[in-house]
């Protein structure tokens, strides 16, 4: 018989080298939440064409597994990564699923613990200077500024880069091609990530042209 061999999970400082390949890779993350399991590839490959290639998966609708394990079997040179993670048992289904990264909208203290154990390194929510505490206690130094514009959008990020000078955030929520330029500005910044870019009501060609026009901005 043969026996699985656990690997410790990789260090903070390996977690934190990941995430920052991946965002500087994705520059914009869409948040994706898949409506119809025929939408999943589709949509990929719409972002795809349009240049973004690291995709946040949510699970708020019951296709986000199923769209994280497909996309990770069919589309193998995406980077994807499972967003809406509440808690650890959400966690343990999203890392079998096969997901990159792990994003979560805020941040408990059994949720950051459990990450800690894992392989994949996660993003936590954080909306104000306690819950960054919280978490940098822990280790962690590259968060999810979440509802972004609504806890202060590029004001608050100017202010917490004072007393967290070592931390990096991926502002969400609220972010569009109206701000986005502002955001990437920002030394803390990473990148942004959002759903502007995903109306399809007009086709896949619209979430091409979408993702690639938010992109060029910011060349
Ligand atoms: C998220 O959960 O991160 C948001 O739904 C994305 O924000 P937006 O819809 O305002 O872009």
């Amino acid at each position: 018989m043969t026996q699985a061999i656990s690997r410790p999970a990789p260090s903070m400082a390996e977690k934190i080298d990941s995430i920052d390949a991946l965002c500087a890779r994705a520059r914009i993350m869409p948040v994706i939440t898949i409506a119809r399991e025929e939408d999943i590839l589709p949509l990929a490959d719409a972002l795809d064409a349009g240049g973004l290639q690291v995709l946040e998966i949510t699970l708020r609708s019951p296709h986000g597994l199923t769209a994280i394990r497909r996309l990770r079997e069919e589309r193998p040179h995406l980077c994807v990564g499972a967003g809406t993670v509440l808690d650890r048992h959400m966690l343990a289904a999203v890392e079998e699923a096969g997901a990159q990264f792990i994003v979560s909208p805020g941040s408990t203290d059994d949720l950051l613990r459990a990450a800690l154990q894992s392989p994949v390194p996660m993003l936590p929510g954080v909306a104000s200077a306690s819950e960054i505490m919280v978490g940098y206690a822990l280790g962690y130094r590259r968060f999810k500024l979440f509802p972004a514009e609504v806890c202060g959008g590029t004001a608050a990020l100017k202010a917490l880069g004072g007393p967290f000078g070592d931390i990096r955030f991926c502002p969400t929520g609220g972010v569009s091609t109206a701000n986005l330029q502002r955001y990437m500005a920002l030394p803390n910044v990473m990148c942004v990530g959002g759903s502007w870019m995903l109306d399809s009501s007009n086709g896949w060609d619209a979430v091409r042209q979408a993702s690639a026009e938010a992109l060029a901005l910011l060349d």
